[in-house]
């Protein structure tokens, strides 16, 4: 009896010798945490996904109602940087040859472990569509207030894409980065039907914000290369840039990363203000995690007029974002970190620039900004000062996430959800825009 036990216990220990001898599918080879992210165009989508063990030949198999399709993709080893050195496999497999706007079923996993099934719908190609999108920061593991209703909005179809401003799980890291596995499990409801568009926050420094590279898939659309600290790709009407404001404040990280991220931002900015590109795609959207502007009652930087991403570098001047924003006509720039919702009248250098008193966001004189950061996270919700600045059109102190209609060339419509007024629409403007580009400045 005693010997069977042992030879139990050894069974049970030892996956790797029961394995060879049962051939038994073992949980550690199962898949888990699949999400999507859009690839370099219309035609391909990218799905991610985790194994404990390494397996052999990981594969996608997807197809218009059934799997005609089969691709292979690539595995890293990564581990956490914690004192338990946690190891897990991310996989990815590019999907290819995609019939834009058609809808796909697919399944990720290998010889070991299939996924169940899963479905999207390609992105659309060319400008003359409408995208819908889901928007919002600072989504924790824990009181994730929006999640339930993000989970199902997705599955019914209502987002092209869900765009998740910075930081997740709080932290992706915790827990020898269980919480960043829980966090995985919890938004693949949402990001295994919608590609999940990312940007990085402070919450994900950790050993060198090793968490948020190795399980996210984020294209850079020019290059084809991944690249989840800065990217940008096309959305219908729409040029989408995501980047890093965390270059600024983990300086032990390496300095370079700023000036190389600036570079990039400007060339891709020039491409994009190409004429025949802005005709095509007359939007400019940025998505960064700490805002430029805010009236939060904290001591965040955003509380500073002159704070690093809005000015640059101290002393030196170098590496503002609010000018090279400005020079380019970035029409509209979202924020988050703080864990509310604020929306301002067009801004430049602390001036309101409204295109009319009555109609602000039509042909406006300077960029929109809107922070959005109340997903919900186990930090609660921010209060606001009591007498903001006079370019601080909105202010909510709720829960809650935003939705973004770009209808067309001239048309684009924000909304903010309240997760505690039943999700009903709390704020929405419309930007109209009959004109994109660099701001002329008007002489007073
Ligand atoms: C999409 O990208 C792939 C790879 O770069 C390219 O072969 C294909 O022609 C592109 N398709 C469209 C519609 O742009
Ligand atoms: C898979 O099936 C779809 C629709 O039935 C068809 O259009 C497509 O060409 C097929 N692809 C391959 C690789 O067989
Ligand atoms: C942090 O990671 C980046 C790549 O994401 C790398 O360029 C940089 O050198 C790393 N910094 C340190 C201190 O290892
Ligand atoms: C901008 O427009 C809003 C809404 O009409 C108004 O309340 C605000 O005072 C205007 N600001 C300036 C500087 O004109
Ligand atoms: C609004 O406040 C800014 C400082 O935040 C100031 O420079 C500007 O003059 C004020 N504008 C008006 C119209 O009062
Ligand atoms: C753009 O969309 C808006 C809002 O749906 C609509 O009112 C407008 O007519 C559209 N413009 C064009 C040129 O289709
Ligand atoms: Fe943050």
């Amino acid at each position: 009896m005693r010997f069977l036990c042992f030879l139990c216990i050894l069974i049970i220990n030892f996956g790797d010798f029961s394995h060879g001898f049962f051939k038994v599918s073992r949980v550690r080879e199962q898949p888990e945490q699949i999400h999507l992210s859009l690839g370099r165009n219309s035609t391909e989508m990218v799905v991610t996904w985790t194994t404990f063990d390494k397996i052999k030949g990981p594969t996608v198999e997807y197809g218009v109602k059934k799997f005609n399709q089969s691709i292979e993709g690539k595995s890293t080893k990564f581990v956490d940087g914690g004192s338990e050195k946690r190891s897990m496999y991310i996989h990815r497999a590019v999907m290819t040859n995609l019939q834009p706007g058609q809808t796909y079923v697919y399944r990720v996993g290998s010889e070991s472990g299939w996924s169940p099934i899963f479905w999207f719908t390609a992105v659309k190609d060319g400008s003359d569509w409408s995208p819908r999108l889901a928007v919002y920061g600072d989504l924790g593991n824990d009181n994730a207030r929006t999640l339930p209703r993000l989970q199902k909005d997705a599955q019914n179809g209502q987002f092209d894409a869900i765009l998740h401003v910075g930081d997740f799980a709080y932290d992706l890291n915790s827990d020898n980065a269980r919480i960043g596995d829980d966090f995985m499990r919890q938004i693949e409801p949402i990001a295994a039907y919608v590609p999940y568009q990312t940007s990085v926050g402070n919450h994900e420094q950790a050993y060198n914000f090793s968490n948020y590279v190795n399980r996210f898939s984020m294209v850079d659309s020019s290059t084809g290369q991944i690249n989840n600290h800065f990217y940008s790709y096309n959305l219908g009407p729409a040029h989408i840039i995501s980047f890093s404001t965390e270059f600024y404040f983990f300086l032990e990280y390496g300095r370079s990363q700023m000036y190389t991220q600036y570079d990039w931002l400007e060339k891709d900015l020039i491409e994009a203000n190409k004429p025949e590109n802005r005709a095509v795609r007359p939007w400019i959207i940025t998505l960064g995690h700490r805002p430029m502007y805010c009236n939060t009652k904290d001591t965040d930087e955003c509380r500073y007029r002159d704070n690093v991403i809005r000015k640059g570098i101290p002393v030196f001047h170098v590496l503002g974002l609010e000018d090279l924003f400005y020079k380019y006509g970035v029409d509209l720039e979202i924020w988050a970190h703080e864990h509310l919702y604020e929306r301002l009248w067009p801004i430049y250098d602390e001036q309101v620039y409204n295109g009319s008193l009555s109609e602000p966001y039509t042909n406006p004189g300077a960029p929109v900004h809107v922070t959005t950061g109340s997903a919900g996270c186990r930090e609660g919700i921010d209060p606001f000062v009591i007498n903001p600045a006079n370019w601080s059109a909105v202010r909510i102190s709720d829960y809650g996430f935003s939705q973004i209609t770009i209808h067309n060339k001239t048309h684009l419509t924000f909304e903010q959800l309240s997760a505690e007024k039943d999700h009903q629409v709390v704020d929405h403007f419309t930007i109209i825009k009959a004109k994109h580009g660099p701001y002329i400045k008007k002489t007073v």
